[in-house]
């Protein structure tokens, strides 16, 4: 690897069996892998706790077209925020059931509220935000679960 700086860590051995463990479990192929995998994850964590980290992703909602007037709601919402939604695609899953993917972008409480908005219109089954911060590039999963 190019261009690395070599650390010395001290940890306790009880603390390192168990890290070991983990990296066994996980298929990292070295102590080294696994702890830069964690520290980027520390680093990411950091980004989402800040509600102006600026954030790239998507939005998924599974939905009934049938319910109410759905769609149109949903049309309106996406026109309401369409400066931080450069894309959708929409997907008809089956008869009744629809799948829509919006790429969104912005800060991290925008997207947050977006799809708070689009996941608890009446209808939605199913919304998933899913954002990376473009700095970090690790990807973090906001779920919601809506009873029918
Ligand atoms: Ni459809």
């Amino acid at each position: 690897m190019d261009n690395v700086t070599r650390i010395g860590v001290s940890i306790e051995p009880e603390l390192l069996d168990e890290f070991d463990e983990l990296i066994i479990r996980k298929g990292y192929s070295s102590r080294s892998e696994a702890l830069r995998d964690l520290v980027r994850d520390s680093l990411a964590e950091q980004d989402w706790k800040n509600p102006e980290q600026y954030m790239v992703g998507t939005i998924t909602i599974i939905y009934d077209h049938n319910t109410g007037n759905i769609s149109e709601r949903l049309m309106q919402l996406q026109h309401e925020s369409n400066n931080h939604i450069s894309t959708s695609i929409h997907v008809h899953l089956d008869h009744d059931r629809c799948m829509e993917i919006l790429l969104v972008s912005g800060a991290l409480r925008e997207l947050k509220e977006l799809a708070d908005q689009i996941s608890s219109v009446r209808g939605v089954l199913r919304g998933r935000l899913t954002m990376a911060s473009p700095t970090t590039a690790h990807i973090h999963h906001v779920g919601h679960r809506h009873t029918v």
